[in-house]
């Protein structure tokens, strides 16, 4: 396997081992980059490091170590001659936040504030942040742009935002030189190749696992939590994103970092498609890629769900020059393929980290 001489920066991804870092190491490679994973593995497969290399063609350098290791992560930015930290690495169940809110704190903001004082220390000044929707404050109606008001409802929202906050104090002392924070919407499919993606050991929380793992046989049916929200067919709404875009949205981030080093700013932009799907229409498109329809049943609303989420993409159009191109269609399929895959090879399931 080859060594990757970038033609490009180096970047380091911090959890580049996980569901969205492993997508996005593969298109950092394609576009050139030098990449370093650092990763801890807590909820991340090693068997992902063997399947980027049949991906990338290369050995993607990996860095055992948990980003609350302050002295591991200034080595590590030494080590490599890292230009840019793209920071991903973080816990990201909602529930859990809030049976152990501790964890996610330390987890979340310690190992993010970690991160800034590595780079701070050994001048590296260009952060591509993993944030999210969770974010905004639930209610609003329409479609979300950068403006809508802040005011996560959990505490794995308010990780988010806390850290967005302290991105930009840090840019404003001078700490960092410039910085994005890229709001994921509903990250859902696989990489074509049916190689990396989502495929939690524990029962899945989030829409797409749930429904790829019933449709594996794995449970009876999808539960539709509730639909009596104000929707066109009652279930609730959401911006559902393709893995792979949300991965090129991190390499347009980094393109323009590198091609606005001069100027101190933290950008907050949402990497959405603008569209928005229902529950019932993400169980027949996906009954639709496997074939078969997958069995349902709508139960009682799930507490804290909002009706409808669905970004503004225009800032990121406007300001990264990105759109989400792959369909609602194709999103189901690879995650399809990348399911019928983990059950061939039962034994090298991949886990995420945010
Ligand atoms: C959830 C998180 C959000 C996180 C996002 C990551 C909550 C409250 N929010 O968002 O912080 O950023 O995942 O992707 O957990 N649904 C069902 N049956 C299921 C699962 C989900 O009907 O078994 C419905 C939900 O009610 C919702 C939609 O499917 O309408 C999407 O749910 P989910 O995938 O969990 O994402 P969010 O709740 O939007």
């Amino acid at each position: 396997m080859k060594m990757i001489v970038p033609e490009r920066q180096w970047v380091l991804a911090t959890g580049g081992a996980g569901y969205i870092g492993s997508h996005v190491v593969v298109e950092l490679v394609a576009a050139g980059f030098g990449v370093v994973i650092l990763d801890n593995f807590e909820n991340a497969s090693p068997d992902v490091l063997t399947r980027l290399a049949r991906i990338t063609g290369f050995d993607i350098p990996v860095v055992r170590g948990d980003v609350r290791d302050k002295s591991k992560v200034a080595e590590t930015l030494m080590r490599y001659g890292i230009d840019i930290v793209i920071h991903l690495a973080g816990k990201k169940s909602v529930g859990e936040s809030v049976s152990g809110p501790l964890d996610y704190y330390n987890a979340n903001v310690g190992g993010g504030i970690a991160v800034l004082e590595a780079m701070r220390e050994t001048g590296v000044g260009k952060l591509v942040f993993s944030s999210s929707a969770t974010v905004y404050k639930a209610g609003g109606a329409g479609t979300l742009d950068e403006n809508a008001p802040v005011g996560p409802s959990n505490p794995y929202g308010r990780t988010k935002a806390m850290l967005e906050e302290i991105i930009t104090d840090t840019v404003a002392s001078r700490g960092l030189t410039r910085a994005i924070s890229l709001r994921y919407f509903n990250p859902a499919g696989a990489h074509h190749s049916g190689l990396i993606g989502e495929n939690p050991t524990a029962k899945p929380n989030n829409l797409f696992p749930f429904i790829a793992q019933t449709a594996a046989g794995l449970h009876p049916k999808v539960l539709i939590f509730g639909d009596d929200y104000p929707t066109p067919d009652g279930t609730g709404v959401r911006d559902y994103i393709h893995v792979v875009d949300l991965a090129r949205g991190h390499v347009a981030a980094v393109e323009h970092l590198v091609a606005n080093a001069a100027t101190a700013d933290h950008l907050r932009v949402n990497l959405g498609t603008g569209a928005g799907y229902s529950v019932r229409a993400a169980v027949a498109a996906f009954s639709g890629a496997c074939g078969f329809d997958v069995p349902f049943e709508v139960v009682a609303r799930r507490p804290g769900d909002i009706a409808i989420c669905v970004a503004d993409p225009g800032r990121a159009k406007q300001l990264l020059g990105w759109t989400a191109k792959l369909s609602f269609e194709q999103m189901c399929a690879d995650q399809w393929a990348f399911h019928r895959t983990c059950e061939d090879h039962n034994t090298d399931r991949l886990v995420v980290s945010g």
